[in-house]
């Protein structure tokens, strides 16, 4: 198994098949000045390496793989299977993806393939078997990137609807074929709804949109195509493990893309690589970056890279704002401060070719290494100051949050609330990520660190858990989370809590069924607010404040549970809009309202923590992100300025700045888009 010999690497994602061949002795030039030790190659160039069926050319990577030797830096190869040659398509149409309207998509765009055909993943498996027997002693190769952000097409041909059957026969069948019936998939679907029931598996049909069918239905045709990707993934793990033992294999995931589970994904792999592209829009505190950061270390509950990160203005026909100066340094510094070990920027040239014409690389369409490159390298110039300290730390916290892709999905499949009631956009998906946003961006305002984990990681190596909008409650999570608070956990809850089973039946219980008496409240009604109504809420018993509900509210009854904070409308007067449950040793808390205003969250973590007994090592002043490393007897403090104002700050004094290599005295500033890196011991 793959051990970091090199606590930090650094580079670019490089490809030298987009470039005349006279450039690549100069970039690799330019990249060694620049202080760079890795690129990632190849992703792409699949026809460039099976020009045909069966010949192979590794010849011109070989080539540049040996010029990037000699200036001292190491490869990672992409596996080029997210885009199909040509000569695939036209030998083998049935490798392209069948869209819902039975129409096959045409070639000539990336992810177009059919995860089930036959012979696009023997395809797949030969040239990744090529590739590793071709590079599995290349000097200054060190590891696999599987394929190119697994996410997509989803298939609707005759193969992937019988591997569907055959898959839901496995899970809902008897162990004997002779005798397997359909009455479990008819019970775990709810299928006497609308006469659906089953007679046969060949009679189950895909799922076009998800706003119409069957939600159960919905829900396993998800499930199915998350392990479609994760299946293909493994065949290439399998050769890539087989013929190069010596090398890591990692994949290039999406931060808070959610149509695949990442969990699965991630199990195969040595660690976790994902792309970063936080810069674009109107500046601004940089939460999702943060947000994605902590749920791609939670994947696999270790340190990760970026394989990706932004270098430029962003665009494929239309381009948006230009990282402003210090802030790609900034950018680097957020995700190192979570724990990136590696970071890779997409990508070393501007592309003067194709679609990605206007997504800017640390060179520009001129090749000049200008701005841009000189901030990176001055990253890395940096970095290397810091990689004693870091070496073999991560981050350790006592809070964690829930993230959970079967919730995410059972929203996507059926939003709950949304502006319109008939709204078809209403967008699920975004109802569950900006319930993780509200208590994540809390916690960071707070100064505190945070894990995202699964539902089935232990919890009690935690003091607090979040568990926003966990829609999808097997009962034995619902009793682990009750076990939880019992033994003196604190556990946070809200709307949409432990509403369906695992098959997206509702529960035929009153909320929330049963972590009733862990919460100490019941909830027999519940709405959806539409976009212009909202709901006062005020705060009680200590927890003050006058705010808004939006968007939803639950009906909350309290039963032994202190009311923090109570709706004020004149139908609502008994019900609370925020509770705390003493259970146990520990406190069930229930926020049964979306609030409009931060100050909501940032109140309710603050009284967490005080009930919790932690308070964050440094609490960072506004638009400030402070961050912790810790390991091997460590502990290094990362502050991160998120504004265009020089930030002054407290910090603990005596202590030395890692990238100045000064003491720090009992205050700090932090210039626009400023970091400090301090070791606290
Ligand atoms: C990523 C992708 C890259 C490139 C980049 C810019 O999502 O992995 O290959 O396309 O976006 O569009
Ligand atoms: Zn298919």
């Amino acid at each position: 198994m793959y051990m970091a010999q090199h606590p930090l690497r650094i580079g670019v994602d490089y490809y030298p098949e987009h470039r005349s061949h006279d450039l690549w002795e100069r970039d690799a030039q330019l990249m060694q000045q620049a202080g760079f030790n890795v690129v990632r190659m190849a992703e792409f160039a699949w026809v460039n390496m099976e020009p045909e069926e069966g010949r192979y050319d590794f010849a011109w990577l070989d080539d540049s793989l040996q010029i990037l030797a000699n200036h001292g830096i190491s490869a990672i190869l992409g596996t080029p299977t997210a885009v199909m040659p040509a000569w695939v398509a036209r030998k083998y149409p049935e490798t392209l993806a069948t869209m819902s309207t039975g129409h096959r998509v045409r070639w000539g765009v990336r992810k177009n393939n059919c995860f089930t055909s036959g012979a696009y993943r023997l395809l797949s498996e030969r040239i990744t078997r090529a590739m590793a027997d071709h590079f599995a002693s290349t000097p200054n190769l060190i590891g696999w990137q599987t394929d190119n952000e697994f996410g997509g097409p989803v298939c609707f041909c005759d193969t992937c609807r019988a591997e569907f059957q055959d898959w839901l026969r496995t899970r809902y069948g008897s162990a004997s074929l002779a005798d397997s019936t359909l009455d479990q998939l008819n019970g775990a679907w709810g299928t006497f709804f609308w006469g659906q029931r089953y007679n046969t598996w060949g009679e189950i049909q895909l799922p076009e949109d998800f706003s119409g069918h069957n939600p159960s239905l919905c829900l396993d045709w998800q499930r199915f195509n998350s392990w479609l990707n994760v299946r293909f993934q493994a065949d290439q793990v399998h050769i890539l493990r087989a013929t190069c033992p010596g090398h890591f294999v990692t994949h290039n995931f999406m931060g808070l893309f959610s149509e695949l589970n990442y969990y699965d994904l991630a199990r195969d792999l040595d660690f976790v690589s994902w792309d970063n592209y936080p810069v674009g829009d109107a500046p601004s505190f940089k939460y999702d970056a943060a947000t994605a950061a902590d749920v791609m270390r939670g994947l696999k509950g270790k340190n990760f890279w970026i394989m990706e990160q932004t270098a430029g203005a962003p665009g494929w026909g239309q381009f948006g704002r230009n990282p402003r100066p210090d802030e790609i340094r900034q950018v680097a510094y957020q995700q190192l401060a979570h724990g990136a070990d590696g970071q890779i920027w997409f990508r070393w040239d501007t592309c003067t070719a194709g679609r990605e014409q206007y997504w800017h690389g640390l060179l520009g369409h001129d090749n000049k290494p200008l701005r841009r490159y000189h901030e990176a390298a001055q990253v890395a110039a940096e970095y290397r100051k810091l990689e004693p300290a870091l070496a073999n730390t991560t981050i350790k916290t006592d809070v964690a949050i829930i993230y959970d892709y079967e919730s995410i999905w059972a929203f996507k499949i059926q939003p709950a609330y949304g502006s319109s009631l008939w709204d078809p956009s209403a967008r699920g998906v975004n109802n569950y990520h900006n319930a993780i946003r509200r208590y994540h961006r809390a916690l960071l305002r707070a100064g505190m660190n945070v894990d995202m984990i699964a539902p089935s990681n232990d919890l009690s190596k935690y003091k607090v858990v979040f568990a926003p909008h966990l829609y999808l409650m097997p009962d034995d999570l619902a009793v682990k989370l009750s076990e939880y608070v019992r033994n003196g956990g604190i556990l946070v809850c809200d709307g949409r809590t432990g509403v369906k089973d695992a098959t997206s039946l509702m529960h035929p219980r009153t909320l929330p069924g049963l972590l009733s008496d862990a919460l100490g409240i019941s909830i027999e009604e519940y709405e959806g607010l539409a976009s212009d109504m909202s709901y006062g809420v005020t705060g009680t018993n200590g927890f003050t404040g006058a705010y808004t509900a939006i968007q939803y509210a639950d009906w909350v009854t309290a039963h032994g549970a202190e009311v923090l904070a109570q709706i004020e409308e004149w139908h609502l007067e008994n019900f609370a809009a925020l509770t705390r449950n003493r259970y146990g040793s520990g406190y069930g808390y229930y926020a049964g309202v979306n609030v409009k205003e931060d100050a909501f969250y940032d109140a309710l973590v603050k009284d967490v923590m005080r009930n919790a007994g932690i308070s964050p090592v440094i609490a960072p002043p506004p638009g400030v992100e402070a961050s912790i490393r810790e390991g091997a007897g460590r502990q290094v403090l990362f502050l991160i300025n998120h504004t265009e104002q020089p930030v002054t700050m407290r910090v603990p004094e005596g202590k030395s700045e890692l990238i100045t290599g000064t003491p720090t005295t009992g205050t700090l500033t932090l210039d626009r888009y400023g970091v400090a890196v301090i070791l606290l011991k």
